[in-house]
């Protein structure tokens, strides 16, 4: 058998992941800034930190960094809490190291969420978003370099990473809740600057509605994994040009926590579909 030096580490934490709290939970939630609130709805939780999975740590204001696994209304889930940015320095493979450790554990749907700016005047912050499509912005695609084809192909199709059917049937939970929810497209800034107004006017042109610096190569890395993905923005301040105020990392955190509920209990009843 190969050393550990030489294993992947998505195996490895796999690996930890499956010691540390069992057999999968089909479904993995990803809390963005001000959204780690949904940890306190988890019953029967067993937590550990990213640094004992041997995931990279991270290191920003609003994420705590770890791992939940518990039930939801039920249903038996993984909740991750922070996660860690190309702005911080990290290389791509590490931004999407728990990606590929929940594909190679079991999970099969990964549920990604975030704070953005928006890129259009008529969605004040609070809105909340699915979205359907994105525009990478980023440059650090993840799946550069040699292809890892144990987990999936060369030149995976994009065509529908947020998957239309898993948004089909959230619409119809949101229209069924009296949840008010937006869809749109969303690009993925590397940060940690925030736009320039003519950088938003852009992305406007472009199509996107949502603006944000993370959430992409997560889901490029788990649609090449094969996962099934959906993503939420929790839109937490007008991009910059669109009003007077500036953007600012405090206010993002606390706007998100404070729009965070509707979303919170759409997302408890997702999961109970399996
Ligand atoms: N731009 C980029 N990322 C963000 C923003 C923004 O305005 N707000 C929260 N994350």
């Amino acid at each position: 058998m190969a050393s550990n030096a030489e294993r992947p580490r998505d195996v490895l934490v796999a690996e930890r992941l499956q010691a540390r709290f069992g057999a999968a939970p089909g479904w993995a939630l990803v809390l963005g800034s001000g959204l780690g609130v949904l940890i306190d709805q988890l019953a029967d939780a067993a937590q550990c930190s990213h640094a004992d999975l041997g995931l990279p740590a991270p290191g920003v204001k609003g994420h705590a960094g770890c791992v939940a696994v518990g039930t939801l209304g039920g249903a038996r889930v993984a909740l991750l809490s922070g996660r860690v940015h190309l702005y911080e320095g990290h290389a791509p493979a590490d931004v999407v190291a728990y990606v590929r450790a929940l594909a190679r554990w079991g999970v099969h749907t990964l549920v990604l969420t975030n704070a953005a700016g928006s890129a259009r005047a008529d969605w004040a912050p609070g809105t909340v978003v699915r979205l359907t499509d994105h525009i990478d912005f980023t440059h650090g695609n993840p799946l550069v370099g040699p292809n890892r084809d144990d987990l999936g192909p060369r030149f995976p199709d994009l065509s529908s990473v947020y998957e239309p059917g898993l948004g089909a049937r959230i619409d119809e939970l949101a229209l069924a809740r009296g949840v008010a929810l937006e869809r749109g497209v969303y690009v993925a800034m590397r940060g940690p600057s925030f736009e320039t107004p003519a950088e938003v006017r852009m992305c406007r042109i472009l199509g996107a509605d949502v603006i944000g610096m993370s959430t992409v190569p997560e889901a490029i890395a788990a649609v090449h994994a094969g996962l099934r993905v959906a993503a939420f923005s929790v839109v937490s301040n007008y991009g910059a040009g669109l009003v007077d105020e500036a953007p600012d990392h405090d206010a993002v955190t606390a706007t998100v926590s404070a729009s965070v509920g509707p979303l919170a209990g759409l997302l408890a009843e997702l999961v109970q579909g399996g």
